[in-house]
C-alpha cells in the first residue's frame, strides 16, 4: 500500500490540471467521496498494526498534497478569469434611461424663475375652493355669467337657507390663491401663484377642461399701471427674447380696474404678419389690470393707502408661444413621441 501511495504522490506532484474541467476531474479522481483518497482511507482499516503509523502518515501527506494542489490551481483559475476577462467589475452599472420633463413643467419653472428674479414669492392654494375665494371676494356680481354651470365645475351647492360659506367648486383660476394671500398677509405683497385650474369646456385644440395658470399680484403704496407695464415687458423679453414687443388692449375683469389684455409680437414672424398671428403681427398672452378697490377692501386691505396690480396667464398658452405647439390636447395626452422632444437640462 505504501508503494501505491508513493506513486499517487508522484502523480499528484506532476499533475497540472489546466482549466476548470480538468481541475474538476482531478477532484473527482482523488478527493471526491468515491475518489482514490477516501478509498485508501477505507483500505487503511486493514493495514497491519505495525505498519499503521507509517502508512497513516503517508496517507495524510497524500490527502494534504492533493488538497493543496486543488486549492492552488483553483486560485489561479479565479485570478485568471478576472484579469483576462473583458468585464470590468469596477465600472458603474448601466444608467437608468432618463425621462424628460413635461413641457408644462419646463415652462412653469421658467416663469417662476423669471418672476422670482424680480422679487416675487410663490404661493399655492387648494384646487377645491369655495365661491368666496373664486368669485365673491373678487368682485364678481352674484349674477355674473362666470358663476354659471357652463364654466364652473360645482362639487356641491348649499341651499340658500343654510348659513354656510357658499358653494364648493373646482377653482376656475388661481386668483383664488391671491385672495387667500391678501387675507393672510399685510402689504407689501409680491407673489405669483401657479396651479391647475378647471373649467367646464368642451375639449378642442384651443380649449381644455383642465389647464394651468400663473397669476401674479403686487400690492404696496403707490403701485401704478406703469409698474405693471414695466414688469410685463421685462417678463415678455425674458420669456420670448429681447426683441419681443408688448401691447396692452383695454379689457374687462371684475377684479381689476382698469383691465387690459397683453399681446406679444408674434414669435414666428416677429410682427410682420404670418398665418400663426393671422397676419396681425400679435399674439394674445395674458390678462392684467389694477386690483379693484372692492377686492382690496374684501380682503381687509386699506384701498386708500394701497394699490396693486395683478396679471394671469395660462401656462399652456405660454408654452404654445414658446414652442409653437398649437394643439392644447397634446399637452395632456402623454404621448412619448411628443414629450421626448422636450429634452432639457432643467
Ligand atoms: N384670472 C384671470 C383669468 O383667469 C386672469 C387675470 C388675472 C386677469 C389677474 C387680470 C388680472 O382669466
Amino acid at each position: 500500500m505504501i508503494d501505491k501511495i508513493k506513486s499517487y504522490l508522484e502523480d499528484i506532484a506532476s499533475a497540472n490540471p489546466s482549466g476548470a474541467d480538468e481541475l474538476e476531474s482531478f477532484r473527482l479522481k482523488y478527493l471526491s467521496k468515491k475518489g482514490i483518497i477516501p478509498e485508501l482511507f477505507d483500505e487503511f482499516r486493514n493495514v497491519p498494526a505495525d505498519l499503521k503509523k507509517e502508512v497513516g502518515q503517508k496517507l495524510n501527506e497524500l490527502k494534504q498534497k492533493a488538497q493543496e494542489k486543488y486549492n492552488s490551481v483553483k486560485r489561479s483559475l479565479i485570478t485568471e478569469v478576472s484579469s483576462v476577462s473583458e468585464i470590468d467589475l469596477t465600472k458603474p452599472a448601466f444608467p437608468y434611461p432618463e425621462g424628460t420633463r413635461h413641457p408644462i413643467s419646463i415652462v412653469r419653472r421658467e416663469l417662476i424663475g423669471i418672476f422670482s428674479r424680480i422679487g416675487f414669492t410663490v404661493s399655492e392654494g387648494p384646487e377645491i375652493e369655495d365661491d368666496n375665494h373664486v368669485f365673491t371676494k373678487l368682485n364678481f356680481a352674484p349674477e355674473h355669467p362666470a358663476r354659471d354651470m357652463q364654466d364652473t365645475f360645482y362639487i356641491y351647492r348649499i341651499s340658500p337657507e343654510e348659513s354656510n360659506p357658499g358653494d364648493i367648486l373646482l377653482r376656475t383660476h388661481t386668483s383664488s390663491v391671491q385672495v387667500r394671500v391678501m387675507e393672510n398677509q399685510k402689504p407689501p405683497i409680491r407673489t405669483i401663484s401657479p396651479g391647475r385650474v378647471f373649467r367646464n369646456e368642451a375639449i378642442s385644440a384651443r380649449a381644455h377642461c383642465i389647464f394651468h395658470q400663473i397669476e401674479g399680484l403686487y400690492i404696496d403704496e403707490n403701485v401704478s399701471f406703469a409698474d405693471l407695464k414695466q414688469t410685463l415687458s421685462f417678463f415678455a423679453a425674458e420669456l420670448l427674447g429681447r426683441d419681443t414687443k408688448i401691447r396692452l388692449r383695454p379689457s374687462y375683469f371684475p377684479f381689476t380696474e382698469p383691465s387690459a389684455e397683453m399681446d406679444v409680437s408674434c414669435t414666428i414672424c416677429g410682427g410682420k404678419g404670418c398665418n400663426v398671428c393671422k397676419y396681425t403681427g400679435w399674439l394674445e398672452l395674458l390678462g392684467c389690470g389694477m386690483v379693484h378697490p372692492n377686492v382690496l377692501e374684501a380682503c381687509n386691505i386699506d384701498s386708500k393707502k394701497y394699490t396693486g396690480f395683478a396679471f394671469g396667464m395660462g401656462i399652456e398658452r405660454a408654452a404654445m408661444l414658446k414652442y409653437q405647439v398649437n394643439d392644447l390636447r397634446l399637452y395632456f395626452e402623454n404621448d412619448l413621441r411628443f414629450l421626448e422632444q422636450f429634452r432639457t437640462a432643467l
